[in-house]
């Protein structure tokens, strides 16, 4: 919708495939989102007496908890697609694996099927910011889910407050997408 030349011009409306590839991402990263926020942050692996200090543990207790503590640990990040069950954290990757490959997929496509000139119901200041809201949120789209991606692929949890950060400015681009678009005239070109 940004540019509205070269293909662009020629096409009156969205495509359905457009409107089609629109709906499946806000499906993805809505489900994405119920997922995320019921993944277990804290993997709950602290075993009873973890609290206590080194003066009042034998190196032998403190040795036990951290053999227990790293067994659990190893259970509840297990990415295993192949074996055993399907549990929260691999409905997570398989979600953000396709939020990626959505991510990618639509702003080649937006280039080869063009986009339709802007809404009439859109103010030049409007059409700004949407420009630079849907740059943001096609950006967020393959930075959230490799940020993911980062932080399992390296299991340090250093990079979780970066998976953080992006999905909530993720959250900013896309108030700022639905201040111009949540609106009946401009929301119908969608539907
Ligand atoms: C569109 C894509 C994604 C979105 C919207 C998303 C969103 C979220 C949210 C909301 C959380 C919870 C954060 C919190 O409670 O504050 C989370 C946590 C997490 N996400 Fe994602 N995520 C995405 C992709 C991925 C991918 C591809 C991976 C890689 C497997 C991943 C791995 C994780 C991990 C490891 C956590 C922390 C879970 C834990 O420590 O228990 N995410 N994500
Ligand atoms: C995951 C969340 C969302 C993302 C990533 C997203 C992204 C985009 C992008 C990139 C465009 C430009 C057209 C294109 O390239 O296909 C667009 C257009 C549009 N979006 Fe969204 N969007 C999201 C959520 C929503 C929601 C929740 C609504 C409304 C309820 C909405 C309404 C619209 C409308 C009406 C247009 C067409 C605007 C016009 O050209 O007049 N979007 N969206």
């Amino acid at each position: 919708m940004s540019d509205p030349t070269g293909p662009a011009s020629a096409v009156r409306g969205y495509r359905g495939s457009q409107k089609l590839l629109h709906w499946l991402t806000v499906l993805a990263v809505a489900a994405q989102l119920v997922v995320g926020y019921n993944l277990d942050l804290d993997d709950g692996c602290d075993p009873p007496g973890e609290e206590l200090s080194g003066g009042d543990t034998s190196d032998a207790f403190e040795d036990r908890l951290d053999r227990l503590e790293d067994a659990c640990e190893a259970r509840a990040d297990s990415y295993d697609l192949v074996g055993g069950g399907f549990d929260l954290a691999e409905l997570h990757l398989v979600l953000g694996l396709t939020v990626l490959a959505l991510g990618v997929v639509r702003p080649l496509w937006r280039r080869v099927a063009g986009l339709p000139p802007w809404s009439e119901h859109l103010s030049a200041a409007q059409r700004r910011l949407a420009t630079w809201t849907e740059r943001a949120l096609m950006s967020l789209l393959v930075l959230v889910p490799l940020s993911g991606l980062v932080l399992v692929g390296t299991g340090d949890d250093a990079w979780l407050p970066l998976h953080i950060g992006a999905h909530i400015a993720f959250f900013a681009a896309l108030a700022a997408h639905l201040s111009t678009n949540l609106r009946p005239a401009v929301l119908r070109r969608m539907l």
